[in-house]
């Protein structure tokens, strides 16, 4: 797979950091040029310089995932720039866990607008233009927690769990247009965003009902990114792909 998105013209949201940041290094060493959207645009800049200093190219994308007009506008830049547009990985989202009882209309608010309806609206703007060029891959970074009910987590299970139908649901319809739509669900990969809710009790405790006795490193889900974004996956869609190390399926 080495070349395998020679040519080819992808967005990554939330590339500035953790996995969309893997997967963005991971396209651009396969050829594809990359554009990196994040919220935090400095550090998009960022991760798209050192992209484009390992010999890539990226560029970077300011903007909200929760609204429309940021992928609209990002697709079209693309798109206009380099005269096609073949690859959209939705994963962005902003989480934070909490019991039931201290649910703010604030947190539900945010993450359904990042980790849902961004999805929609990413879906809807890069259809078009992959249309345009013959066909596309969608990629959604959905969860394992979208299986398993973590406590606590009520919400982020509820979202990730609906990207998981969304994905099916687009993947049918996409289909006949040629567009590809799968998900990937990881288990736990020690990012700065899941640093903040995974302390050293859960991560033993989730180590202990691995089978594959690690957590995931970013490199694993991009690695099933560049699987899916490539001609290498061209006969599935709707998929969910675990890359968890075995933890969904453990009863331990
Ligand atoms: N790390 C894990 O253990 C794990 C496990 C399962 C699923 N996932 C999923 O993988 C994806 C990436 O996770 P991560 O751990 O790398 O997260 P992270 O928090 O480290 O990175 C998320 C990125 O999204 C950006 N972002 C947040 N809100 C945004 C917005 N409104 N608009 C644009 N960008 C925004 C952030 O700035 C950040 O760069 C998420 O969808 C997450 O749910 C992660």
């Amino acid at each position: 797979m080495e070349q395998g998105l020679k040519n080819k013209v992808a967005l990554v949201t939330g590339g500035a950091q953790g996995i969309g940041r893997a997967i963005a290094q991971r396209f651009a060493d396969m050829g594809a040029t990359v554009g990196v959207l994040d919220i935090q645009l400095d550090r998009a800049e960022q991760a798209a310089q050192e992209i484009r200093e390992s010999g890539g190219n990226a560029q970077a994308f300011g903007g909200n995932v929760a609204l429309r007009e940021t992928f609209t506008s990002a697709v079209a830049a693309l798109e206009q720039q380099h005269g096609r547009f073949d690859v959209l990985v939705n994963n962005a989202i902003w989480v934070r866990y909490s019991p039931i009882d201290a649910i703010t209309p604030e947190m539900l608010e945010r993450m359904t607008a990042t980790g849902f309806h961004s999805i929609v609206w990413g879906i809807q703007a890069a259809t078009p233009a992959m249309e345009r060029n013959g066909g596309g891959s969608i990629i959604n970074i959905a969860s394992a927690a979208g299986f398993l009910g973590i406590p606590g987590a009520l919400v982020y299970c509820g979202v990730k769990a609906g990207a998981l139908g969304l994905t099916r649901s687009a993947a049918v319809e996409l289909g006949p247009r040629k567009i590809r739509v799968n998900a990937i669900a990881p288990g736990s990969v020690p990012t700065e965003g899941v640093r903040m809710h995974l302390d050293d009790t859960l991560t033993a405790k989730r180590l202990a009902r691995t089978p594959l006795g690690r957590l995931g490193h970013v490199d694993d889900i991009a690695a099933a990114a560049a699987f899916l974004a490539s001609d290498e996956s061209s006969f599935m869609t709707g998929e969910s792909m675990l890359v968890d190390g075995g933890v969904t399926h453990a009863l331990l």
